[in-house]
C-alpha cells in the first residue's frame, strides 16, 4: 500500500466518497509521520480497528492484541495508564492483571463503578516487550489515538496513573510523588496525577504517608470532585 493511499484516508474528499466505511478503514495510518487529525473517528470501533492493524511504531510487531480501552465510553472519569502488560496483551483489555485488580478495589472503595463511572485506557496501546517504559517515539506515534479517545469520551476528570502517563499526555516531567493528588489543567480539562497501582503493590504498608495511604487520600478527593459535578 503506498503512502499516497494511506494519506487519502485523511483527505476530506476521500472520506465523503461512497466507498464503504470498512474498506476506507483498511487504509490505515501505518507510519508515525502520517497524521491522524482530530475528528478522524466518529466512534471507538474504527479507532480500535486501526489500533489492531497499526504499525506506527515497533510495538506493532510484537503485540497479540492492541489494548484500546474498557468501561463506559460516556464516563465522567477517564483513567490513563502507561501501557499494557502481559495479561492485557493477551486479553485486549487494559488493567486486568494484578495492578488492575487493585485499581478496581480502590475505585470500589469510593463507590466508583468501572462499568458506569470510568473509562480506562493507556498512553500506548501495545505492550512494550518485557513491560519496559514506552519510548518517546512510541508515545508520540500512539498519541493521536489517545487524543481521539479523550475527544470521544469527553471526560470531566482525567486521572493519570504514574509519571509516564503524566509526561505522555501533558509533557510534565516532574516526579509523580511531587505532583500526585494535585489538580492540573491540560487542554482545558481537569487532570490529577495519581500513583500507579503497580507501585502500591510493591509497597505493603498502609501507614500514614505510605503509597496506599496517599492513594486513599487522592481517590477521596476525586470522588468529592465528581460529586460536585453531579450535584
Ligand atoms: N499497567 C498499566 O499502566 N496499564 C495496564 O493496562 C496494565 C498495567
Amino acid at each position: 500500500m503506498s503512502n499516497g493511499e494511506q494519506l487519502s484516508l485523511f483527505d476530506q474528499s476521500a472520506l465523503t466518497k461512497s466507498t464503504p466505511t470498512n474498506t476506507q478503514f483498511q487504509l490505515i495510518p501505518t507510519h508515525a509521520k502520517i497524521p491522524i487529525p482530530s475528528g478522524t473517528y466518529d466512534t471507538i470501533e474504527p479507532l480500535t480497528e486501526h489500533c489492531n492493524r497499526c504499525q506506527r511504531c515497533e510495538l506493532g510487531a510484537t503485540r497479540t492484541h492492541a489494548v484500546v480501552g474498557r468501561g463506559n465510553l460516556k464516563a465522567p472519569i477517564m483513567i490513563i495508564g502507561e501501557g499494557p502488560g502481559q495479561n492485557e496483551d493477551e486479553t485486549g483489555l487494559p488493567f486486568v492483571g494484578k495492578a488492575g485488580q487493585l485499581l478496581e478495589k480502590i475505585l470500589a472503595a469510593v463507590k466508583l463503578d468501572t462499568e458506569k463511572d470510568i473509562y480506562i485506557c493507556n498512553i500506548v496501546k501495545c505492550r512494550p516487550p518485557g513491560n519496559r517504559v514506552p519510548t518517546p517515539e512510541e508515545i508520540s506515534a500512539c498519541k493521536p489515538y489517545l487524543l481521539e479517545q479523550i475527544r470521544l469520551v469527553d471526560p470531566k476528570i482525567i486521572l493519570l496513573t504514574g509519571a509516564t502517563a503524566v509526561k505522555g499526555l501533558t509533557g510534565d516531567k516532574r516526579g509523580i510523588t511531587k505532583i500526585r493528588g494535585t489538580w492540573m489543567e491540560w487542554d482545558g480539562r481537569l487532570c490529577m496525577p495519581i500513583l500507579h497501582p503497580a507501585y502500591l503493590l510493591r509497597n505493603a504498608s498502609r501507614e500514614q504517608g505510605s503509597p496506599k495511604w496517599l492513594m486513599w487520600q487522592d481517590i477521596q478527593v476525586v470522588r468529592a470532585k465528581l460529586d460536585e459535578f453531579l450535584s
